[in-house]
């Protein structure tokens, strides 16, 4: 896409290699404003769709809807509320109806412009309508950019867990616009750095170092680092996704902290007191300190962890409002409820020492125990 303007001239592009179903990713400052030749470029039928939510409309809407009228393309704005409580059915269900309303083809364009709940929702919408519409991911949080925006997992939340409901569906392309992150609050910017982090514990070493010197230029959005850290961590999961598309083995890597995480916030309800990232960062340690009971890890190395975990501004244990109504019983039981049991067993990310990581079910019920008791103290 020659046309691609970026605002201080850094443009990467990397690839999501899938064969015929390969993407490219954009990453660089002020891609949104060239959003309508983008779609206009990716848009083989009639329409496009943009899903967003409240916030984020609120944030772009106008601007886009002139620059798609400029540019003549038929354009219809569907937004939901902000936060975890819309990846629902119920949401869903009226975004189909909503869509389907407008009759839609299958070469129409569905375009998730949000963070993470937009990017699983609009692209589970996009996966089931007519069996699937064309999509493209427009991630405005870190989190997504660095993470879920990428891959093609999307899907919505059951009354049993997240994100129980779903389906791989890769999008066409992901444009990702740094300079989205500057109406994100800090506290939402350190929740998505935890996902950047977990790419340098599972599979490079070095990039942790570089986040350990860099990580707080990352947090603040300077351009260098931002960059890097992003074309990095999408580098990382293209990598991973092209070998490993389905989840059959590899994949799993990219689930560091998230087994224990996803109990945690399933046990705090999603009401925004514990945000996802943050949840990811506790369950990062939780796991460094049970592969440290199995020998996996030195201590020097789950306190350079803790160290930066610590020196982000990350949370560093449970918070108290959920140890004080939570018990080691009940956070196990939360944990089963995620979608990494098989065959009746939980199965479990380990690191091995800084930058390498291993998807084990064997896990001695003592170490498991103690790292549970520490969550839930
Ligand atoms: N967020 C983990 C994955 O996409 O596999």
């Amino acid at each position: 896409m020659d046309f691609l303007n970026v605002s201080d001239g850094r443009l990467v592009s990397l690839e999501v290699a899938l064969g015929e179903r390969s993407y490219p990713i954009y990453i660089g400052a002020g891609l949104i404003e060239g959003l309508s030749q983008v779609a206009a470029a990716a848009l083989r039928g009639k329409q496009c769709f943009v899903i967003s939510d409240d916030r984020v409309s609120g944030l772009y809407r106008q601007a886009i809807t002139r620059d798609f009228e400029q540019a003549d393309l038929a354009l219809h704005w569907l937004s939901v509320a902000p936060g975890e409580s819309s990846k629902s059915q119920a949401a869903y269900a009226a975004l189909c109806e909503a869509i389907l309303a407008k009759r839609p083809e299958r070469r129409d364009l569905v375009i998730a412009l949000g963070g993470g709940v937009v990017g699983d929702l609009a692209g589970f919408v996009a996966a089931t309508l007519l069996r699937g519409l064309d999509f493209i991911q427009v991630p405005t949080t870190l989190l997504a950019q660095v993470d879920s925006s990428v891959g093609g997992k999307t899907g919505i939340n059951s009354q049993q867990g997240k994100n129980l409901i779903g389906a791989f569906y890769q999008p066409k392309l992901v444009l990702i616009d740094t300079a989205s992150l500057n109406s994100l609050s800090p506290r939402a910017r350190r929740a998505g750095y935890a996902e950047i982090l977990k790419y340098g514990l599972i599979h490079d070493a070095d990039f942790f170092a570089f986040l350990e010197r860099e990580g707080e230029a990352v947090l603040n959005l300077e351009p260098e680092a931002l960059n890097r850290a992003i074309a990095t961590s999408c580098r990382i999961k293209a990598e991973i996704v092209a070998a490993d598309e389905r989840e059959a083995g590899r994949r799993a890597l990219l689930n560091l902290g998230h087994t224990f995480g996803h109990a945690l916030e399933a046990l705090a309800g999603y009401d925004g007191r514990l945000l996802h990232g943050e949840a990811v960062a506790i369950g990062i340690q939780a796991a460094y300190r049970l592969s440290r009971t199995m020998g996996l890890v030195s201590e020097p190395e789950l306190a350079r962890v803790v160290a930066h975990i610590r020196a982000l501004g990350l949370p560093l244990e449970t918070p108290r409002f959920l140890t004080a109504n939570t018990s080691a019983d009940a956070l196990l039981n939360a944990m089963t409820q995620d979608k990494k049991v098989s065959d009746g067993k939980l199965h479990f990310v380990l690191p091995r020492g800084i930058g390498a990581a291993l998807v084990t079910a064997e896990v001695p019920a003592e170490a498991l125990r103690s790292v549970i008791d520490w969550l839930s103290a």
